[in-house]
């Protein structure tokens, strides 16, 4: 269910497409059934509902659109014509982001193909929520809390959102929905009604895991279940021995991959897919994303990695940072050294290369050894193109030369510092291409008239 409005949110985005650890609240939830290898997955949209079947659509995804909005039994009453009428459906919210497959599958267990199976949770303060109604230990109602008696308001087991049900049960069930209640909708909540009705047992698989089913209305409950949701993330890291200077100043927005011995200062975000070599070291306030990190490498505060497409490689025992910046095609060897403001893109530093201060390597190949000094740029754009820059292993290039692509640099060879270099030049040579030093002995600096 997708429909609602998110009122809450106060925001122009459509509820369901806020972002949680870098995916939108809907597909943590579309890809929770996916993990299930759901038959079908149909999602029922209506509010911005354009909006978000672009957003999420995928192979093997249906779409339904619920116009007007006339409340849950009336949203999965969009979804049943094309639901196969031999399965289970289970229903979920685009909203609830963080419910685990393993939770699900128990849930569906309890639904045995044959029964009603709610997820349920005790709650010290349900306010808002509907409440399970038991007679002894057996399930008679769901009662919303808007129409919940006194008595039954003070019931602390409360409707998590989610069921499991036979489609064969749920089909007739959701055709004698009324809307006669508080809210004048349509509630999915009144089959357990039904079933009780029709002797159908209604089985209540309790959670105490309160972030898998907890939803987001608002932009402090989507912040909260972010950084439960990062604890989480970050414990599971530390389990597999990776060190945290602090759990809770770690940001995962896709996947990390950590060898032996790896640790991480405070403040890093990591996007994307990023690995780290056995024993890495990330300093602090680093930004990491879409890059591959081999081992003994060390990453210094403030480094911004972004492979995006054409993810970084960072190899072994680099030195990177503080304040440098790897963006997409940016390949490193071994041992490579990038320092302070220094930007690399596309390019290719081979082992041992090194680029210490202050310098732009953009469309280029850096053979080993290369030593490239500070303030140096290769000028790769010419406005209309970019062109390459090839400087040969062992090359030493002064500071503050603009290296003007495409030109190649022999190797072994020497660039005196302030150089513009528009030629080739021979392997061992030294180029300097700037005015001779001019010096007039004894000058005289002119004098204020009186
Ligand atoms: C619902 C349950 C309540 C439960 C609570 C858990 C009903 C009647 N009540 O209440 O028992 O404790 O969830 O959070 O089901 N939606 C649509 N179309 C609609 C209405 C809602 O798609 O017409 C979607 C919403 O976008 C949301 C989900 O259904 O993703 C739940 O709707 P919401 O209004 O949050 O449900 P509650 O009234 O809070
Ligand atoms: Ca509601």
């Amino acid at each position: 269910m997708a429909a609602g409005k998110g009122t809450r949110m106060k925001s122009r985005l459509p509820k369901v497409l806020h972002r949680l650890a870098g995916r939108a609240l809907l597909q943590h939830v579309l890809d929770t059934a996916t993990e299930l290898q759901a038959r079908r997955v149909v999602v029922i949209t209506g509010h911005g509902a354009e909006q978000v079947e672009a957003a999420v659509a995928g192979p093997g995804l249906g779409f339904v659109r619920q116009e007007p909005q006339l409340g849950t039994g009336h949203a999965v009453q969009q979804a049943m014509p094309v639901l196969p009428d031999d399965g289970v459906v289970v229903v979920l919210s685009g909203d609830v982001p963080l419910t685990q497959a393993d939770t699900l599958r128990e849930l569906i267990a309890a639904c045995a193909g044959s029964q009603l199976a709610l997820l349920t949770l005790d709650m010290a303060d349900p306010t808002g929520y509907g409440r399970i109604v038991r007679q002894g230990e057996t399930v008679q109602a769901i009662v919303e809390h808007k129409d919940a008696s006194e008595a039954q308001r003070q019931i602390k087991e409360i409707y998590s959102g989610i069921m499991a049900v036979p489609t064969a049960l749920l089909k007739p069930w959701l055709a004698r929905l009324d809307n006669k209640n508080a809210q004048g909708e349509y509630y999915l909540t009144d089959v357990v009604k039904f079933a009780v009705a029709d002797g159908v047992p209604v089985v209540a698989v309790k959670t105490k895991d309160a972030v898998q089913v907890a939803g987001v209305n608002s932009p402090v409950q989507l912040a909260e279940l972010e950084r439960a949701h990062q604890l989480r993330v970050a414990h599971v890291l530390m389990n597999q021995g990776v060190r945290l200077a602090d759990p809770a100043r770690l940001d995962i927005r896709g996947t990390l991959a950590c060898g032996q011995d790896v640790d991480i200062d405070v403040n890093c975000v990591f996007e994307g897919q990023v690995s780290l070599g056995d024993g890495v070291k990330i300093g602090a306030n680093c930004v990491i994303a879409n890059a591959h990190i081999a081992e003994g490498a060390v990453i210094h505060p403030y480094t911004h990695i972004d492979g995006g497409k054409q993810p970084v490689q960072v190899g072994s025992g680099a030195l990177i940072g503080p304040f440098a910046r790897l963006r997409p095609g940016a390949v490193l060897g071994k041992e490579v050294h990038i320092g302070n403001f220094v930007e690399v893109k596309n390019a290719t530093l081979k082992d041992g290369a090194k680029a210490n201060h202050l310098a732009y390597v953009g469309d280029a190949t850096l053979g080993e050894r290369v030593n490239y000094g500070a303030g140096s740029i290769t000028a790769n754009y010419d406005g209309a193109n970019k062109h390459h820059t090839e400087i040969g292993a062992d090359v030493h290039i002064g500071s503050n030369c603009v290296l003007i692509a495409p030109v190649t640099i022999g190797e072994g060879g020497t660039v005196g510092g302030g150089s513009v270099i528009t030629k080739n030049t021979a392997p061992g040579a030294l180029t300097v291409a700037r005015a001779k030093q001019v010096s007039l002995a004894n000058w005289q600096r002119p004098v204020k008239k009186k």
